[in-house]
C-alpha cells in the first residue's frame, strides 16, 4: 500500500555535502520525492517534532544540532514507504548501524546522524502536518 513519510537530511549532512547522497540512495530504491524543502528551523518546530525527547538528557545537544544550519525536509512516497526509509536509514546510533545503510555507511554519530524518519503511520501522519500543512 502506497505511504508517505516525513524524511529530513538534517544539518550535518547539508554541511558535508551528502545531499545528493542521501536523496539518490531514496530515489533509486524507487521511492517519490513528493515535497523538498531547505530550511533552518526555529527551535519551536524542534521541540513539536521531537516532542517525545524533550525532557531527556540528549535533548539540549539535540535542539542545537537540528537548529544549527539548514537541513532538508521532504515527503517520500511509495509502497511501504515508512518502515522503508526507517530501514535504509539504519539504527539511530551510527556506530551500530549496519554497513549498506545511511549511518551504517556514512556516520559515526549518535547524535549527528545524518537522517530522520517517521517512524510508525501515526508519527508520518503528525510529522507530515506539522512540516508540510500545506501538503495534507
Ligand atoms: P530517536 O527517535 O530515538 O531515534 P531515530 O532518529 O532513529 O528515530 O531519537 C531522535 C534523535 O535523537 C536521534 O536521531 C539522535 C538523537 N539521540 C541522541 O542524541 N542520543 C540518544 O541517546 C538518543 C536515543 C537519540
Ligand atoms: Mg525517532
Amino acid at each position: 500500500m502506497s505511504e508517505r513519510t516525513l524524511a529530513l537530511i538534517k544539518p550535518d549532512a547539508v554541511k558535508r555535502g551528502l545531499v545528493g547522497e542521501i536523496l539518490a540512495r531514496y530515489e533509486r530504491k524507487g521511492l517519490s520525492i513528493v515535497a523538498m524543502d531547505l530550511r533552518t528551523i526555529d527551535p519551536s518546530l524542534a521541540d513539536a517534532h521531537y516532542a517525545e525527547h524533550v525532557d531527556k538528557p540528549f535533548y539540549p545537544a539535540l535542539r542545537e544540532f537540528v537548529t544549527g544550519g539548514p537541513l532538508v525536509a521532504l515527503v517520500l512516497e511509495g509502497d511501504q514507504a515508512i518502515d522503508i526509509v526507517r530501514r535504509m536509514n539504519g539504527a539511530t546510533d551510527s556506530r551500530e548501524a549496519e554497513p549498506g545503510t545511511v549511518r551504517g555507511d556514512l556516520s559515526l554519530s549518535k547524535t549527528q546522524n545524518l537522517v530522520h524518519a517517521s517512524d510508525s503511520p501515526e508519527s508520518a501522519k503528525r510529522e507530515l502536518e506539522l512540516w508540510f500543512p500545506s501538503l495534507t
